[in-house]
């Protein structure tokens, strides 16, 4: 394992397996009435978000002291930034507070990489702009483990705003290292320029794909960083990209529906979709804590856990 974790792209096959077998591990502590390990005893974690979260920050909080970390939590808001403190010297100031770990959030793509370049501890990208989010993809790939066995040769299929997303690129990067197939389905708006040169395929015809689909992973259409119009409507967003009840018959009676969250409910996912037994959602969020937990044991070298 690399000292930071920046990229899904950076995980060899044994590293992300190494992660995810540590995480059921971790699971079965969670289960336990009492959830703490002393593996991080007397070691410190920041977590350093300059752009909103719920799920992320709250699971790696969770995770570090559920390793018993001590943990420092900041928030842009309300810091020294509305000052004009740079990155750099707002990271500098942390690590003399004695940082062993630094997450960070950031809406700037590659910022945690700028970061590895100034700090002693391990650098924990917790998603930066529209480039990565790896912590999401591993605890995608554990939620997914869980239910469908090995992901070797599965179909996975990404539908959504994949122009503005650090989940798509990362669980590409990711799920291909595992060995499953992934298609991204878009409108060729929401497409990258750049998604020729990612390991997967690319269709624009979502009730083709999913019939043959193991897993259907639903994106936020993240009109907060959209400055253009994307596409006609909402309403005719959802009328070819939504994951609507009919849809849903559409796919294989085994097959699994997630999304990362938050979501647009009744936009790019219907609610009853988003509630039913094969939706994954929930169980992803309680993975983010497992996932979180395994990648800060490892990064930081705990012991036994
Ligand atoms: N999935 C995800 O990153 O959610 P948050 O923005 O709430 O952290």
């Amino acid at each position: 394992m690399k000292r930071h974790l920046i990229s899904a792209g950076d995980l060899a096959k044994d590293d992300a397996l190494l992660i995810l077998d540590t995480a059921e591990e971790m699971a079965r502590v969670s289960e336990r009435s009492i959830k703490k390990l002393p593996t991080l005893r007397g070691r410190t974690v920041v977590n350093l978000f300059f752009e909103d979260s719920t799920r992320t920050r709250i699971s790696f909080e969770a995770a570090a002291k559920r390793l018993s970390a001590d943990v420092i939590n900041f928030s842009a808001k309300g810091s020294s930034v509305s000052k004009g403190e740079s990155l750099k010297d707002t990271a500098l100031t942390l690590e003399a507070m004695g940082a062993d770990a630094v997450v960070i959030r950031h809406s700037a793509s590659g910022a945690p990489h700028r970061l590895a370049n100034w700090v002693r501890g391990s650098v924990l990208n917790a998603g930066d702009g529209t480039h990565e989010h790896p912590t999401q993809a591993l605890l995608d790939a554990f939620s997914m483990r869980r239910r469908l066995g090995n992901l070797d040769g599965r179909n996975v299929t990404i539908v959504g705003d994949v122009l503005h997303s650090r989940v798509a690129r990362s669980n590409v990067l990711l799920l291909h290292t595992l060995g499953a197939q992934v298609t991204l389905v878009a409108p060729p708006t929401l497409l990258p320029v750049s998604v020729g040169t990612w390991p997967c395929e690319v269709s624009y015809d979502l009730d083709a794909v999913l019939p043959k689909s193991d897993v259907v992973m639903m994106l936020r259409v993240q009109k907060e960083r959209m400055n253009a119009a994307y596409f006609p409507s909402e309403r005719e967003y959802s009328r070819r990209y939504g994951l609507d009840r009919d849809r849903f018959a559409k796919m294989p009676d085994d097959a699994i529906v997630m999304h990362p969250g938050p979501m647009n409910r009744g936009m790019e996912i219907a609610a009853e979709v988003a509630d039913s037994a094969r939706s994954t959602i929930v169980e992803q969020v309680a993975n983010g804590v497992t996932i979180r937990m395994a990648v800060l044991y490892l990064l930081l070298g705990g012991e036994t856990a």
